[in-house]
Formats: structure tokens, C-alpha cells, sequence
């Protein structure tokens, strides 16, 4: 695609406000899907992240990677068990997880964005007690948790610093047990404790799907019915329900956007036309 100067410049000049509307906000943002896997895709979202950092955004970043996990720990030999859709973590697994997802997946996104000067530092939950958590309730899970507190002057002494966090969903109880957390959940617990401007989950569908159409804004009472219907089901439940949590919280926005798409995030969030799902109170 060939842009003419007029064109470069006006597109550049329609950023302009909403560069002015989000210098010095906090935008914590959901990375999974193809976005993590595909080498283009990867590309543009480490261009988007830094350049919305460089652009005065504090963007924090939560990554799943359970694709990586199942296959590592295939290697080792370890089968993956589900309940309910969901990853039955025990020991030997939690061990994987602590290897691959607060590892190579980490670091191999943190080597991506520093490669376009992103200033991104890997962490994971457990780092000066980020996500305290403990054991999940409801169905059994083995070492999954959920999040008691988010330690947040950790991120800002991170902010003060210039630095984008990228963190892997792993967080700890106060015996220094290490545990498992859905992405989604970590994502939105930790846009809930900064009071972030924005949460945005990328993931590989356009947005919340009643069959083939695309909902392109739900409120909680909708949501709660197209669950109870079983649209909206598997992956999308912890997303919609972290999206409530912290919407209710003082989240501004909290949108799903297309990261099969190129460049999704800053379309998202440099122009009107909305794309995906926007979650409204
Ligand atoms: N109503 C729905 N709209 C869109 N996706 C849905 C819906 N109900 C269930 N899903 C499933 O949720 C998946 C997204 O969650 P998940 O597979 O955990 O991916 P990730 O967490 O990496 O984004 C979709 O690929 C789709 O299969
Ligand atoms: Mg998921």
C-alpha cells in the first residue's frame, strides 16, 4: 500500500487527540492467539506496543501460551489434562509452566519488542510478590490460583522507570507456592488494581460472537444470557467475566480485538470505527 504525503499527514494528524487524550494513561493488554505465534503477526504487535509506549501510554503486557506449554510438556512426556476446558496444573506441570510460560515465551516476546526499543522487561508473578494468590476455588485444578493482590508499586517503580512489563500469568501464595493463572483473569486483575484506562484481550475471533455475527457492544445482563445460553462459552467466559470485574472497578474501557489482524491495537485505539467487542457498564 502506497500512501500519498496528504494522506500520511492526515492520518497522522487524526491520532493527535487520542495521543492527547491517553499521554500518561495505563493500558494493560491480553496477548495470546495467533499474535503470538505467527512471525508478521508477532512484528506488528511488538511495532504497536512500542509505539504506543513511546507515545507516553504505560502499557503492561499479560501473555498466555498454553499452546507452548502443552507441546513442551509433551516433549517431557507429560500428558495435559482438562476439567471443564480448563488446565489441570499438578506439580510436574507447574514446573513446565513455571519453564515455559515465565521463560522462553516470556523472553522470546520481551527479545521482540526490545528489538524495536520497546524497553520491555519479562517478569512474572512472583517477582517481588507482582500477583498474590491462592489455591483456586470451585472445581478442582491442582495448583491454579486466583488473585488476592495485585502489588502495584511494583509496576509503578516500573513506570517512574520508563519500562514496559511483560508478564506471564504466574503468580504465589505467601508460602512462596507457585501457581498457574488464566491469563484473562491476571490481565483484568491487574487493570482492576491500576484503575487502567483501557483492558484490551486479543485474541483469534473478531470479537464476541452470537453464531456468525459479530456483538459489537454487550452489557453484563446480555453477556449473563448469551452464557447461560451457551454462545458464549469455553475461552470466552474468563474474558467476559474479568471484562465485567473490572469495568465495574473503574476500568474505562475494556474491549476483545482480532489479533489475526495486523496492526488490530492501533486501529483499535487511534480511530472511531469500532472494531471487535466493546464491554459497556
Ligand atoms: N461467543 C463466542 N464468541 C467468540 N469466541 C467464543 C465464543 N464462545 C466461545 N468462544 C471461544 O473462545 C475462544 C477464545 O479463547 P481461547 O481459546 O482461550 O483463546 P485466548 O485466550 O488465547 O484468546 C475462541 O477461539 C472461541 O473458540
Ligand atoms: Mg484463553
Amino acid at each position: 500500500m502506497v500512501l500519498s504525503t496528504a494522506t500520511k499527514t492526515e492520518v497522522l494528524i487524526q491520532a493527535l487527540p487520542y495521543i492527547q487524550q491517553y499521554e500518561q494513561k495505563t493500558f494493560v493488554i491480553k496477548y495470546g492467539g495467533a499474535a503470538m505465534v505467527d512471525d508478521e503477526l508477532k512484528e506488528a504487535f511488538a511495532q504497536d506496543v512500542t509505539l504506543l509506549k513511546k507515545i507516553g501510554i504505560r502499557i503492561i503486557i499479560v501473555h498466555g501460551g498454553g499452546k507452548d506449554i502443552t507441546e513442551i510438556a509433551g516433549r517431557l512426556g507429560l500428558a495435559s489434562r482438562f476439567v471443564e476446558g480448563q488446565r489441570y496444573t499438578d506439580e510436574a506441570m507447574m514446573d513446565v509452566v513455571q519453564m515455559v510460560l515465565g521463560g522462553k515465551t516470556n523472553k522470546d516476546i520481551v527479545a521482540r519488542i526490545n528489538q524495536h526499543d520497546g524497553g520491555a522487561v519479562g517478569i512474572c508473578g512472583i517477582d517481588d510478590g507482582l500477583l498474590l494468590t491462592r489455591r483456586q476455588g470451585g472445581v478442582d485444578l491442582g495448583l491454579v490460583g486466583e488473585i488476592v493482590r495485585v502489588n502495584t508499586a511494583f509496576l509503578d517503580l516500573l513506570f517512574t522507570h520508563d519500562i514496559m512489563p511483560v508478564i506471564a500469568p504466574i503468580g504465589v501464595d505467601e508460602k512462596g507456592q507457585a501457581f498457574n493463572i488464566n491469563a484473562d483473569i491476571a490481565a483484568g486483575s491487574i487493570a482492576t488494581a491500576l484503575k487502567a484506562e483501557k483492558l484490551v484481550y486479543l485474541s483469534d475471533v473478531e470479537g464476541v460472537m452470537a453464531g456468525d455475527i459479530l456483538v459489537p457492544s454487550v452489557d453484563k445482563d446480555h453477556a449473563e444470557q448469551l452464557m447461560q445460553k451457551g454462545v458464549i462459552s469455553s475461552g470466552m467466559v474468563p474474558k467476559v467475566r474479568s471484562a465485567f470485574e473490572a469495568l465495574e472497578a473503574g476500568v474505562q474501557k475494556v474491549h476483545i480485538i482480532d489479533g489475526r489482524v495486523k496492526h488490530s491495537l492501533l486501529l483499535e485505539i487511534f480511530t472511531d470505527e469500532g472494531i471487535g467487542t466493546e464491554f459497556v457498564r
